[in-house]
């Protein structure tokens, strides 16, 4: 087991800055998951960490010994890293035993070892197929099982699951967590996929503009994002402005609890509120009273687990979205009441009022239908904030 340590990591290709002072620390045998959209210096954060390519400026220290800085270099070879590339990038020519045994000495090739590797990835008694004549998932195991052979310390995986449908991913989600523990191995694995990161990862390092934004537990990161950039990538979110009055945020939704924070604010102070979809409660529009708002319902978008409702509220000045399990018995033009249970995040307003974050509620998942978002530092690329409605998985890889 072993622990990852980087400091002030700085790469560029060119004059294009992708790594612009990342830290980072990875918990001895802990899974660590980099989550950033296409383009943001995922694979190349990695590239360095397995010493693939040099750092500009920078430590990068594993089990405790420095393998990058302005005088080291320590060659990948000497790292004990376990990569698992972007596409599995499995030799053709060689069977899925020929590849996990690649790295290892010769006369462990055949032997017990890659069968228990095999048998570690659920490939027992496979050995003998060509990566052609395996499915996407089962080529992705192999890679797994070769960069675990010659038991690295530290494993690295570039977006294991990207080409993998929807299915196949969240069971692969499930057995590499497994591998992994069960290898006892410290792992990085990056993605630009939130579920897959929240789901999977103990600790999310959200990587933005070529550094670390935040770096936390799932829940905390999902429920206590830095700002609402973050908020919006890692889940669909509403954000309202508000006002702090008497420790409650006076939002278009009504005063809405701080919770433990509202410490944090002044009487009067401009805020930023996070309403997650599920904080809010819909109910009939007759028969409820306050604290209950009404509204009307613009949109409903049905997911199959859940379902997306967006309401107008406030003579439709602000709107609001609700995730809704269960199905809903409410359709475009209905007059609905509303809610929110529990209590808010809230980020003081830099600028005063208007920013243009307020009434965003789409992240990238589901870009398209909330305010445009040039200000979001994770939709820098184009196609990514041109989503279309429905659910992609992801903004791209
Ligand atoms: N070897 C390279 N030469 C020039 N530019 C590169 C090289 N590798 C990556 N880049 C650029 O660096 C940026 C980050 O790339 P990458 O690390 O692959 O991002 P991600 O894995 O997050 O999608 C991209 O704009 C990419 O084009
Ligand atoms: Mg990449």
């Amino acid at each position: 087991m072993t622990s990852v340590v980087v400091r002030d990591l700085h790469k560029s290709f060119g004059d294009h800055r992708v790594l612009a002072g990342v830290e980072l620390d990875v918990a001895d045998g802990s899974l660590t998951a980099v989550l950033g959209p296409s383009g943001s210096g995922k694979t190349t954060l990695l590239r360095v960490l397995a010493g693939f390519e040099r750092a500009d400026r920078g430590c990068v220290e594993i089990g405790g010994q420095i393998v990058e800085d302005g005088r080291v270099h320590v060659p990948p070879e000497a790292r004990r890293i376990g990569y698992v590339p972007q596409e599995g990038a499995l030799f053709p020519h060689l069977d899925a035993a020929g590849n996990v045994g690649f790295g290892l000495p010769r006369r462990e090739r055949k032997g017990k070892r890659v069968e228990d590797l095999l048998e570690l990835v659920g490939l027992e008694g496979e050995g003998r197929r060509y990566p052609h004549q395996l499915s996407g998932g089962q080529q992705q195991r192999v890679a797994l099982a070769r960069a675990l052979a010659t038991r690295p310390s530290l494993v690295l995986l570039d977006e294991p699951f990207s080409s993998l449908d929807a299915a196949l991913r969240a069971e692969m989600r499930g057995d590499i967590a497994r591998v992994l523990a069960e290898a006892r191995t410290t792992a990085v694995l990056v993605t630009h996929d939130q579920d897959e990161a929240l789901s999977l990862a103990d600790r999310v390092a959200v990587l933005r503009e070529g550094r670390v934004a935040q770096s936390a537990g799932p829940e905390e990161l999902y429920s206590r994002p830095v700002d609402p950039a973050v908020a919006t990538f890692v889940g669909d979110a509403n954000i309202f402005e508000a006002t702090v009055r008497s420790g409650q945020a006076q939002t278009p939704l009504g005063p809405l609890d701080l919770g433990r924070e509202s410490s944090l604010f002044g009487e009067g102070d401009p805020v930023l509120v996070l309403v997650r979809p599920e904080q809010v409660v819909l109910a009939n529009a007759n028969g409820s009273q306050a604290p209950y708002l009404r509204g009307r319902v613009s949109n409903c978008q049905f997911f199959g687990h859940d379902m997306l409702v967006t309401v107008l509220v406030d003579k439709g000045a602000s709107r609001v979205q609700a995730r809704l399990t269960g199905g809903a018995p409410w359709r475009v033009g209905h007059l609905v009441s509303i809610k929110v249970a529990g209590p808010v995040r809230a980020w003081p307003t830099r600028e005063g009022p208007s920013s243009d974050w307020a009434g965003t509620f789409q992240g990238p998942r589901r870009a398209g239908s909330g305010k445009p978002s040039s200000e979001n530092p994770f939709s820098r690329n184009k196609q990514e904030s041109q989503v279309p409605h429905g659910r992609p998985s992801g903004p791209g890889s």
